[in-house]
């Protein structure tokens, strides 16, 4: 069923008009993400008429500023973080919307303040009652910020909507997860709640789904009969840079795995959905996160690899080992490196192994899916030597050059039968004229139109960390002993390669 809401936010798709009037909290607004995406994503949200001309935003911190003192700051941060060119005119247009309330984030009285000008902001902007929070501060203020708005009967939709985005990480744990779930949901229906992931932002990561299901060839094959393996590699030239403390407390696994990778598996992996419902599209996706099965403690010591960086090289400069960059032990355990294989036990993948890999000071930035068919019978070509035959690869390159190619084996020209392979391939930028955008617009756009396609579902995150758990436990009760195990831009410890070697295969050679 179709509620009204996800149609009118289907028909906002359809037709390119403009979010809802509303107005937007940004809880945490004097920190990077507000500076470096929420009103670069804003401005371009204006540019593109997609914001409505009842629209307001208000930041709250803990610093104290005036609107106007909040207003100059961010004017200023503009020019260096706009994806583009700065328009004066549509500038003035926002940065006139833009308000500030200082406030802790657990005192009552900030709430008071902040729905006195809320209520004030609603009449002379129009807003219609229709509020959302972003909540971009540190994860242990989200359920206070949740409960306070609450009390303070901000969330209440008798009159408008009310919405509230969650930055990650959501929980660190399953059992924190699970809490902070139950937590916020005393205050908020499941509806009303936006768990952002924003890799779910990024167009290449939406394009998975348009590739397989808008085109007629993939979906047949796509399945364990033809494909013998995926690889799916996140890898980063950077090290923790400033974030060492906040690193401490996570790790890789926790930092990129039960997030953004497993919504790469996901997309990949899921059956099609019936339609584009928030809710069928999500139905799809959790079947998969349910299908994978945690380990057992003996498959973590087997099908996992942990590794932290030691000193090393990166464009061509010594950088820090992990253990000496700021707010980090020099004895730390904690893994900047992480690879493991997963299976996914149904009957379109079951034993169809699925790697992944993802870690910090590594050789390149890429962000790639590999799906590598199986290998033709070969019964032509029994005097190819193996290694000669390409296996199909098909790879979708969601970062940074994003696009899609296809490798075969094409026959080398010549009077003698040998076989190359050779690469078929798709660039966003020769096709698509598309302007930069920071990966935000499209997320608070569904927000302001109410289409929760893109965000976490509880089950998501929950099932999620229950898969991750027993990773977490194993490398608990054993610290890693090797650690620093690579160098800085090296493609991690050598059991990440064995990973691969043991069932006979190898990292796809693009990333
Ligand atoms: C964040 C992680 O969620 O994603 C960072 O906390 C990581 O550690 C970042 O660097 C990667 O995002 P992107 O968009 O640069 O691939």
């Amino acid at each position: 069923m179709v509620t009204a809401e996800e149609s009118v936010a289907q028909a906002a798709h359809a037709t390119g008009r403009p979010g809802d009037p509303c107005i937007m909290v940004i809880c945490g607004a004097s920190g990077d993400l507000t500076k470096r995406k929420l009103i670069p994503a804003l401005y371009n949200l204006a540019t593109e008429n997609l914001l409505s001309k009842s629209f307001a935003l208000v930041g709250m911190a803990r610093s104290q500023m005036t609107s106007e003192e909040f207003r100059n700051k961010i004017s200023e941060e503009i020019g260096q973080f706009a994806t583009g060119a700065i328009d004066e005119d549509m500038w003035h247009w926002l940065a006139r919307r833009i308000y500030y309330v200082p406030g802790g984030f657990d005192d009552p009285q900030s709430y008071g303040r902040l729905k006195e000008l809320l209520e004030k902001l609603n009449i002379e902007h129009g807003t219609r009652n229709n509020y959302f929070f972003y909540l971009a501060t540190a994860p242990t203020f989200f359920a206070t910020i949740v409960r306070q708005l609450g009390e303070a009967g901000l969330v209440n939709e008798e009159k408008g909507w009310r919405r509230v985005i969650i930055e990650k990480p959501f929980g660190r744990d399953y059992e924190t997860a699970r809490k902070l779930n139950q937590d916020i949901r005393e205050v908020l229906s499941e509806k009303q709640i936006y768990r952002i992931d924003h890799y779910l932002g990024k167009e290449t990561v939406q394009n998975i789904l348009v590739f397989r299901f808008s085109n007629g060839i993939f979906e047949p094959i796509w399945n364990r009969r033809y494909i013998d393996h995926v690889q799916i590699t996140v890898s980063e030239t950077v090290g923790v840079e400033t974030r060492g403390g906040y690193y401490e407390s996570s790790g890789t696994l926790r930092d990129m795995v039960p997030n953004h990778i497993f919504q790469l598996i996901s997309l990949t992996a899921m059956e099609p959905p019936v339609s584009f419902e928030a809710d069928v599209v999500r139905d799809e996706q959790a079947k998969i996160l349910k299908a994978i099965q945690p380990m057992v403690p003996e498959d973590v010591l087997v099908r996992t690899v942990r590794g932290q960086y030691g000193d090393g090289m990166e464009d061509g400069n010594r950088v820090p080992a992990y253990r000496s960059e700021s707010n980090v032990s020099p004895t730390s355990n904690t893994e900047t490196f992480v690879a493991m294989k997963l299976y996914i036990e149904n009957w379109r993948w079951a034993d169809v192994p699925f790697y992944l890999r993802t870690g910090k000071r590594l050789p390149k930035r890429v962000t790639e899916i590999a799906i590598q068919f199986k290998r033709a019978p070969f019964l032509l070509f029994r005097q190819t030597p193996v290694d000669k035959l390409t296996p199909n690869r098909l790879v979708l390159h969601l970062q940074p050059d994003e696009g899609i190619s296809l490798s075969f084996g094409a026959k080398v020209p010549g009077p003698v039968v040998r076989i190359g392979g050779v690469n078929m391939s798709f660039n966003y930028k020769d096709y698509f004229n598309a302007t930069p955008q920071t990966g935000y617009e499209r997320l608070l756009y569904d927000c302001m139109c109410g289409d929760a396609t893109l965000f976490q579902r509880s089950d998501m995150v929950e099932t999620a960390w229950q898969i991750v758990g027993p990773i977490l436990d194993v490398w608990g009760a054993l610290p890693a002993r090797n650690f620093p195990n690579y160098a800085g831009g090296t493609w991690g410890p050598k059991e990440s390669e064995d990973l691969l070697r043991r069932d006979n295969r190898h990292w796809s050679p693009s990333a």
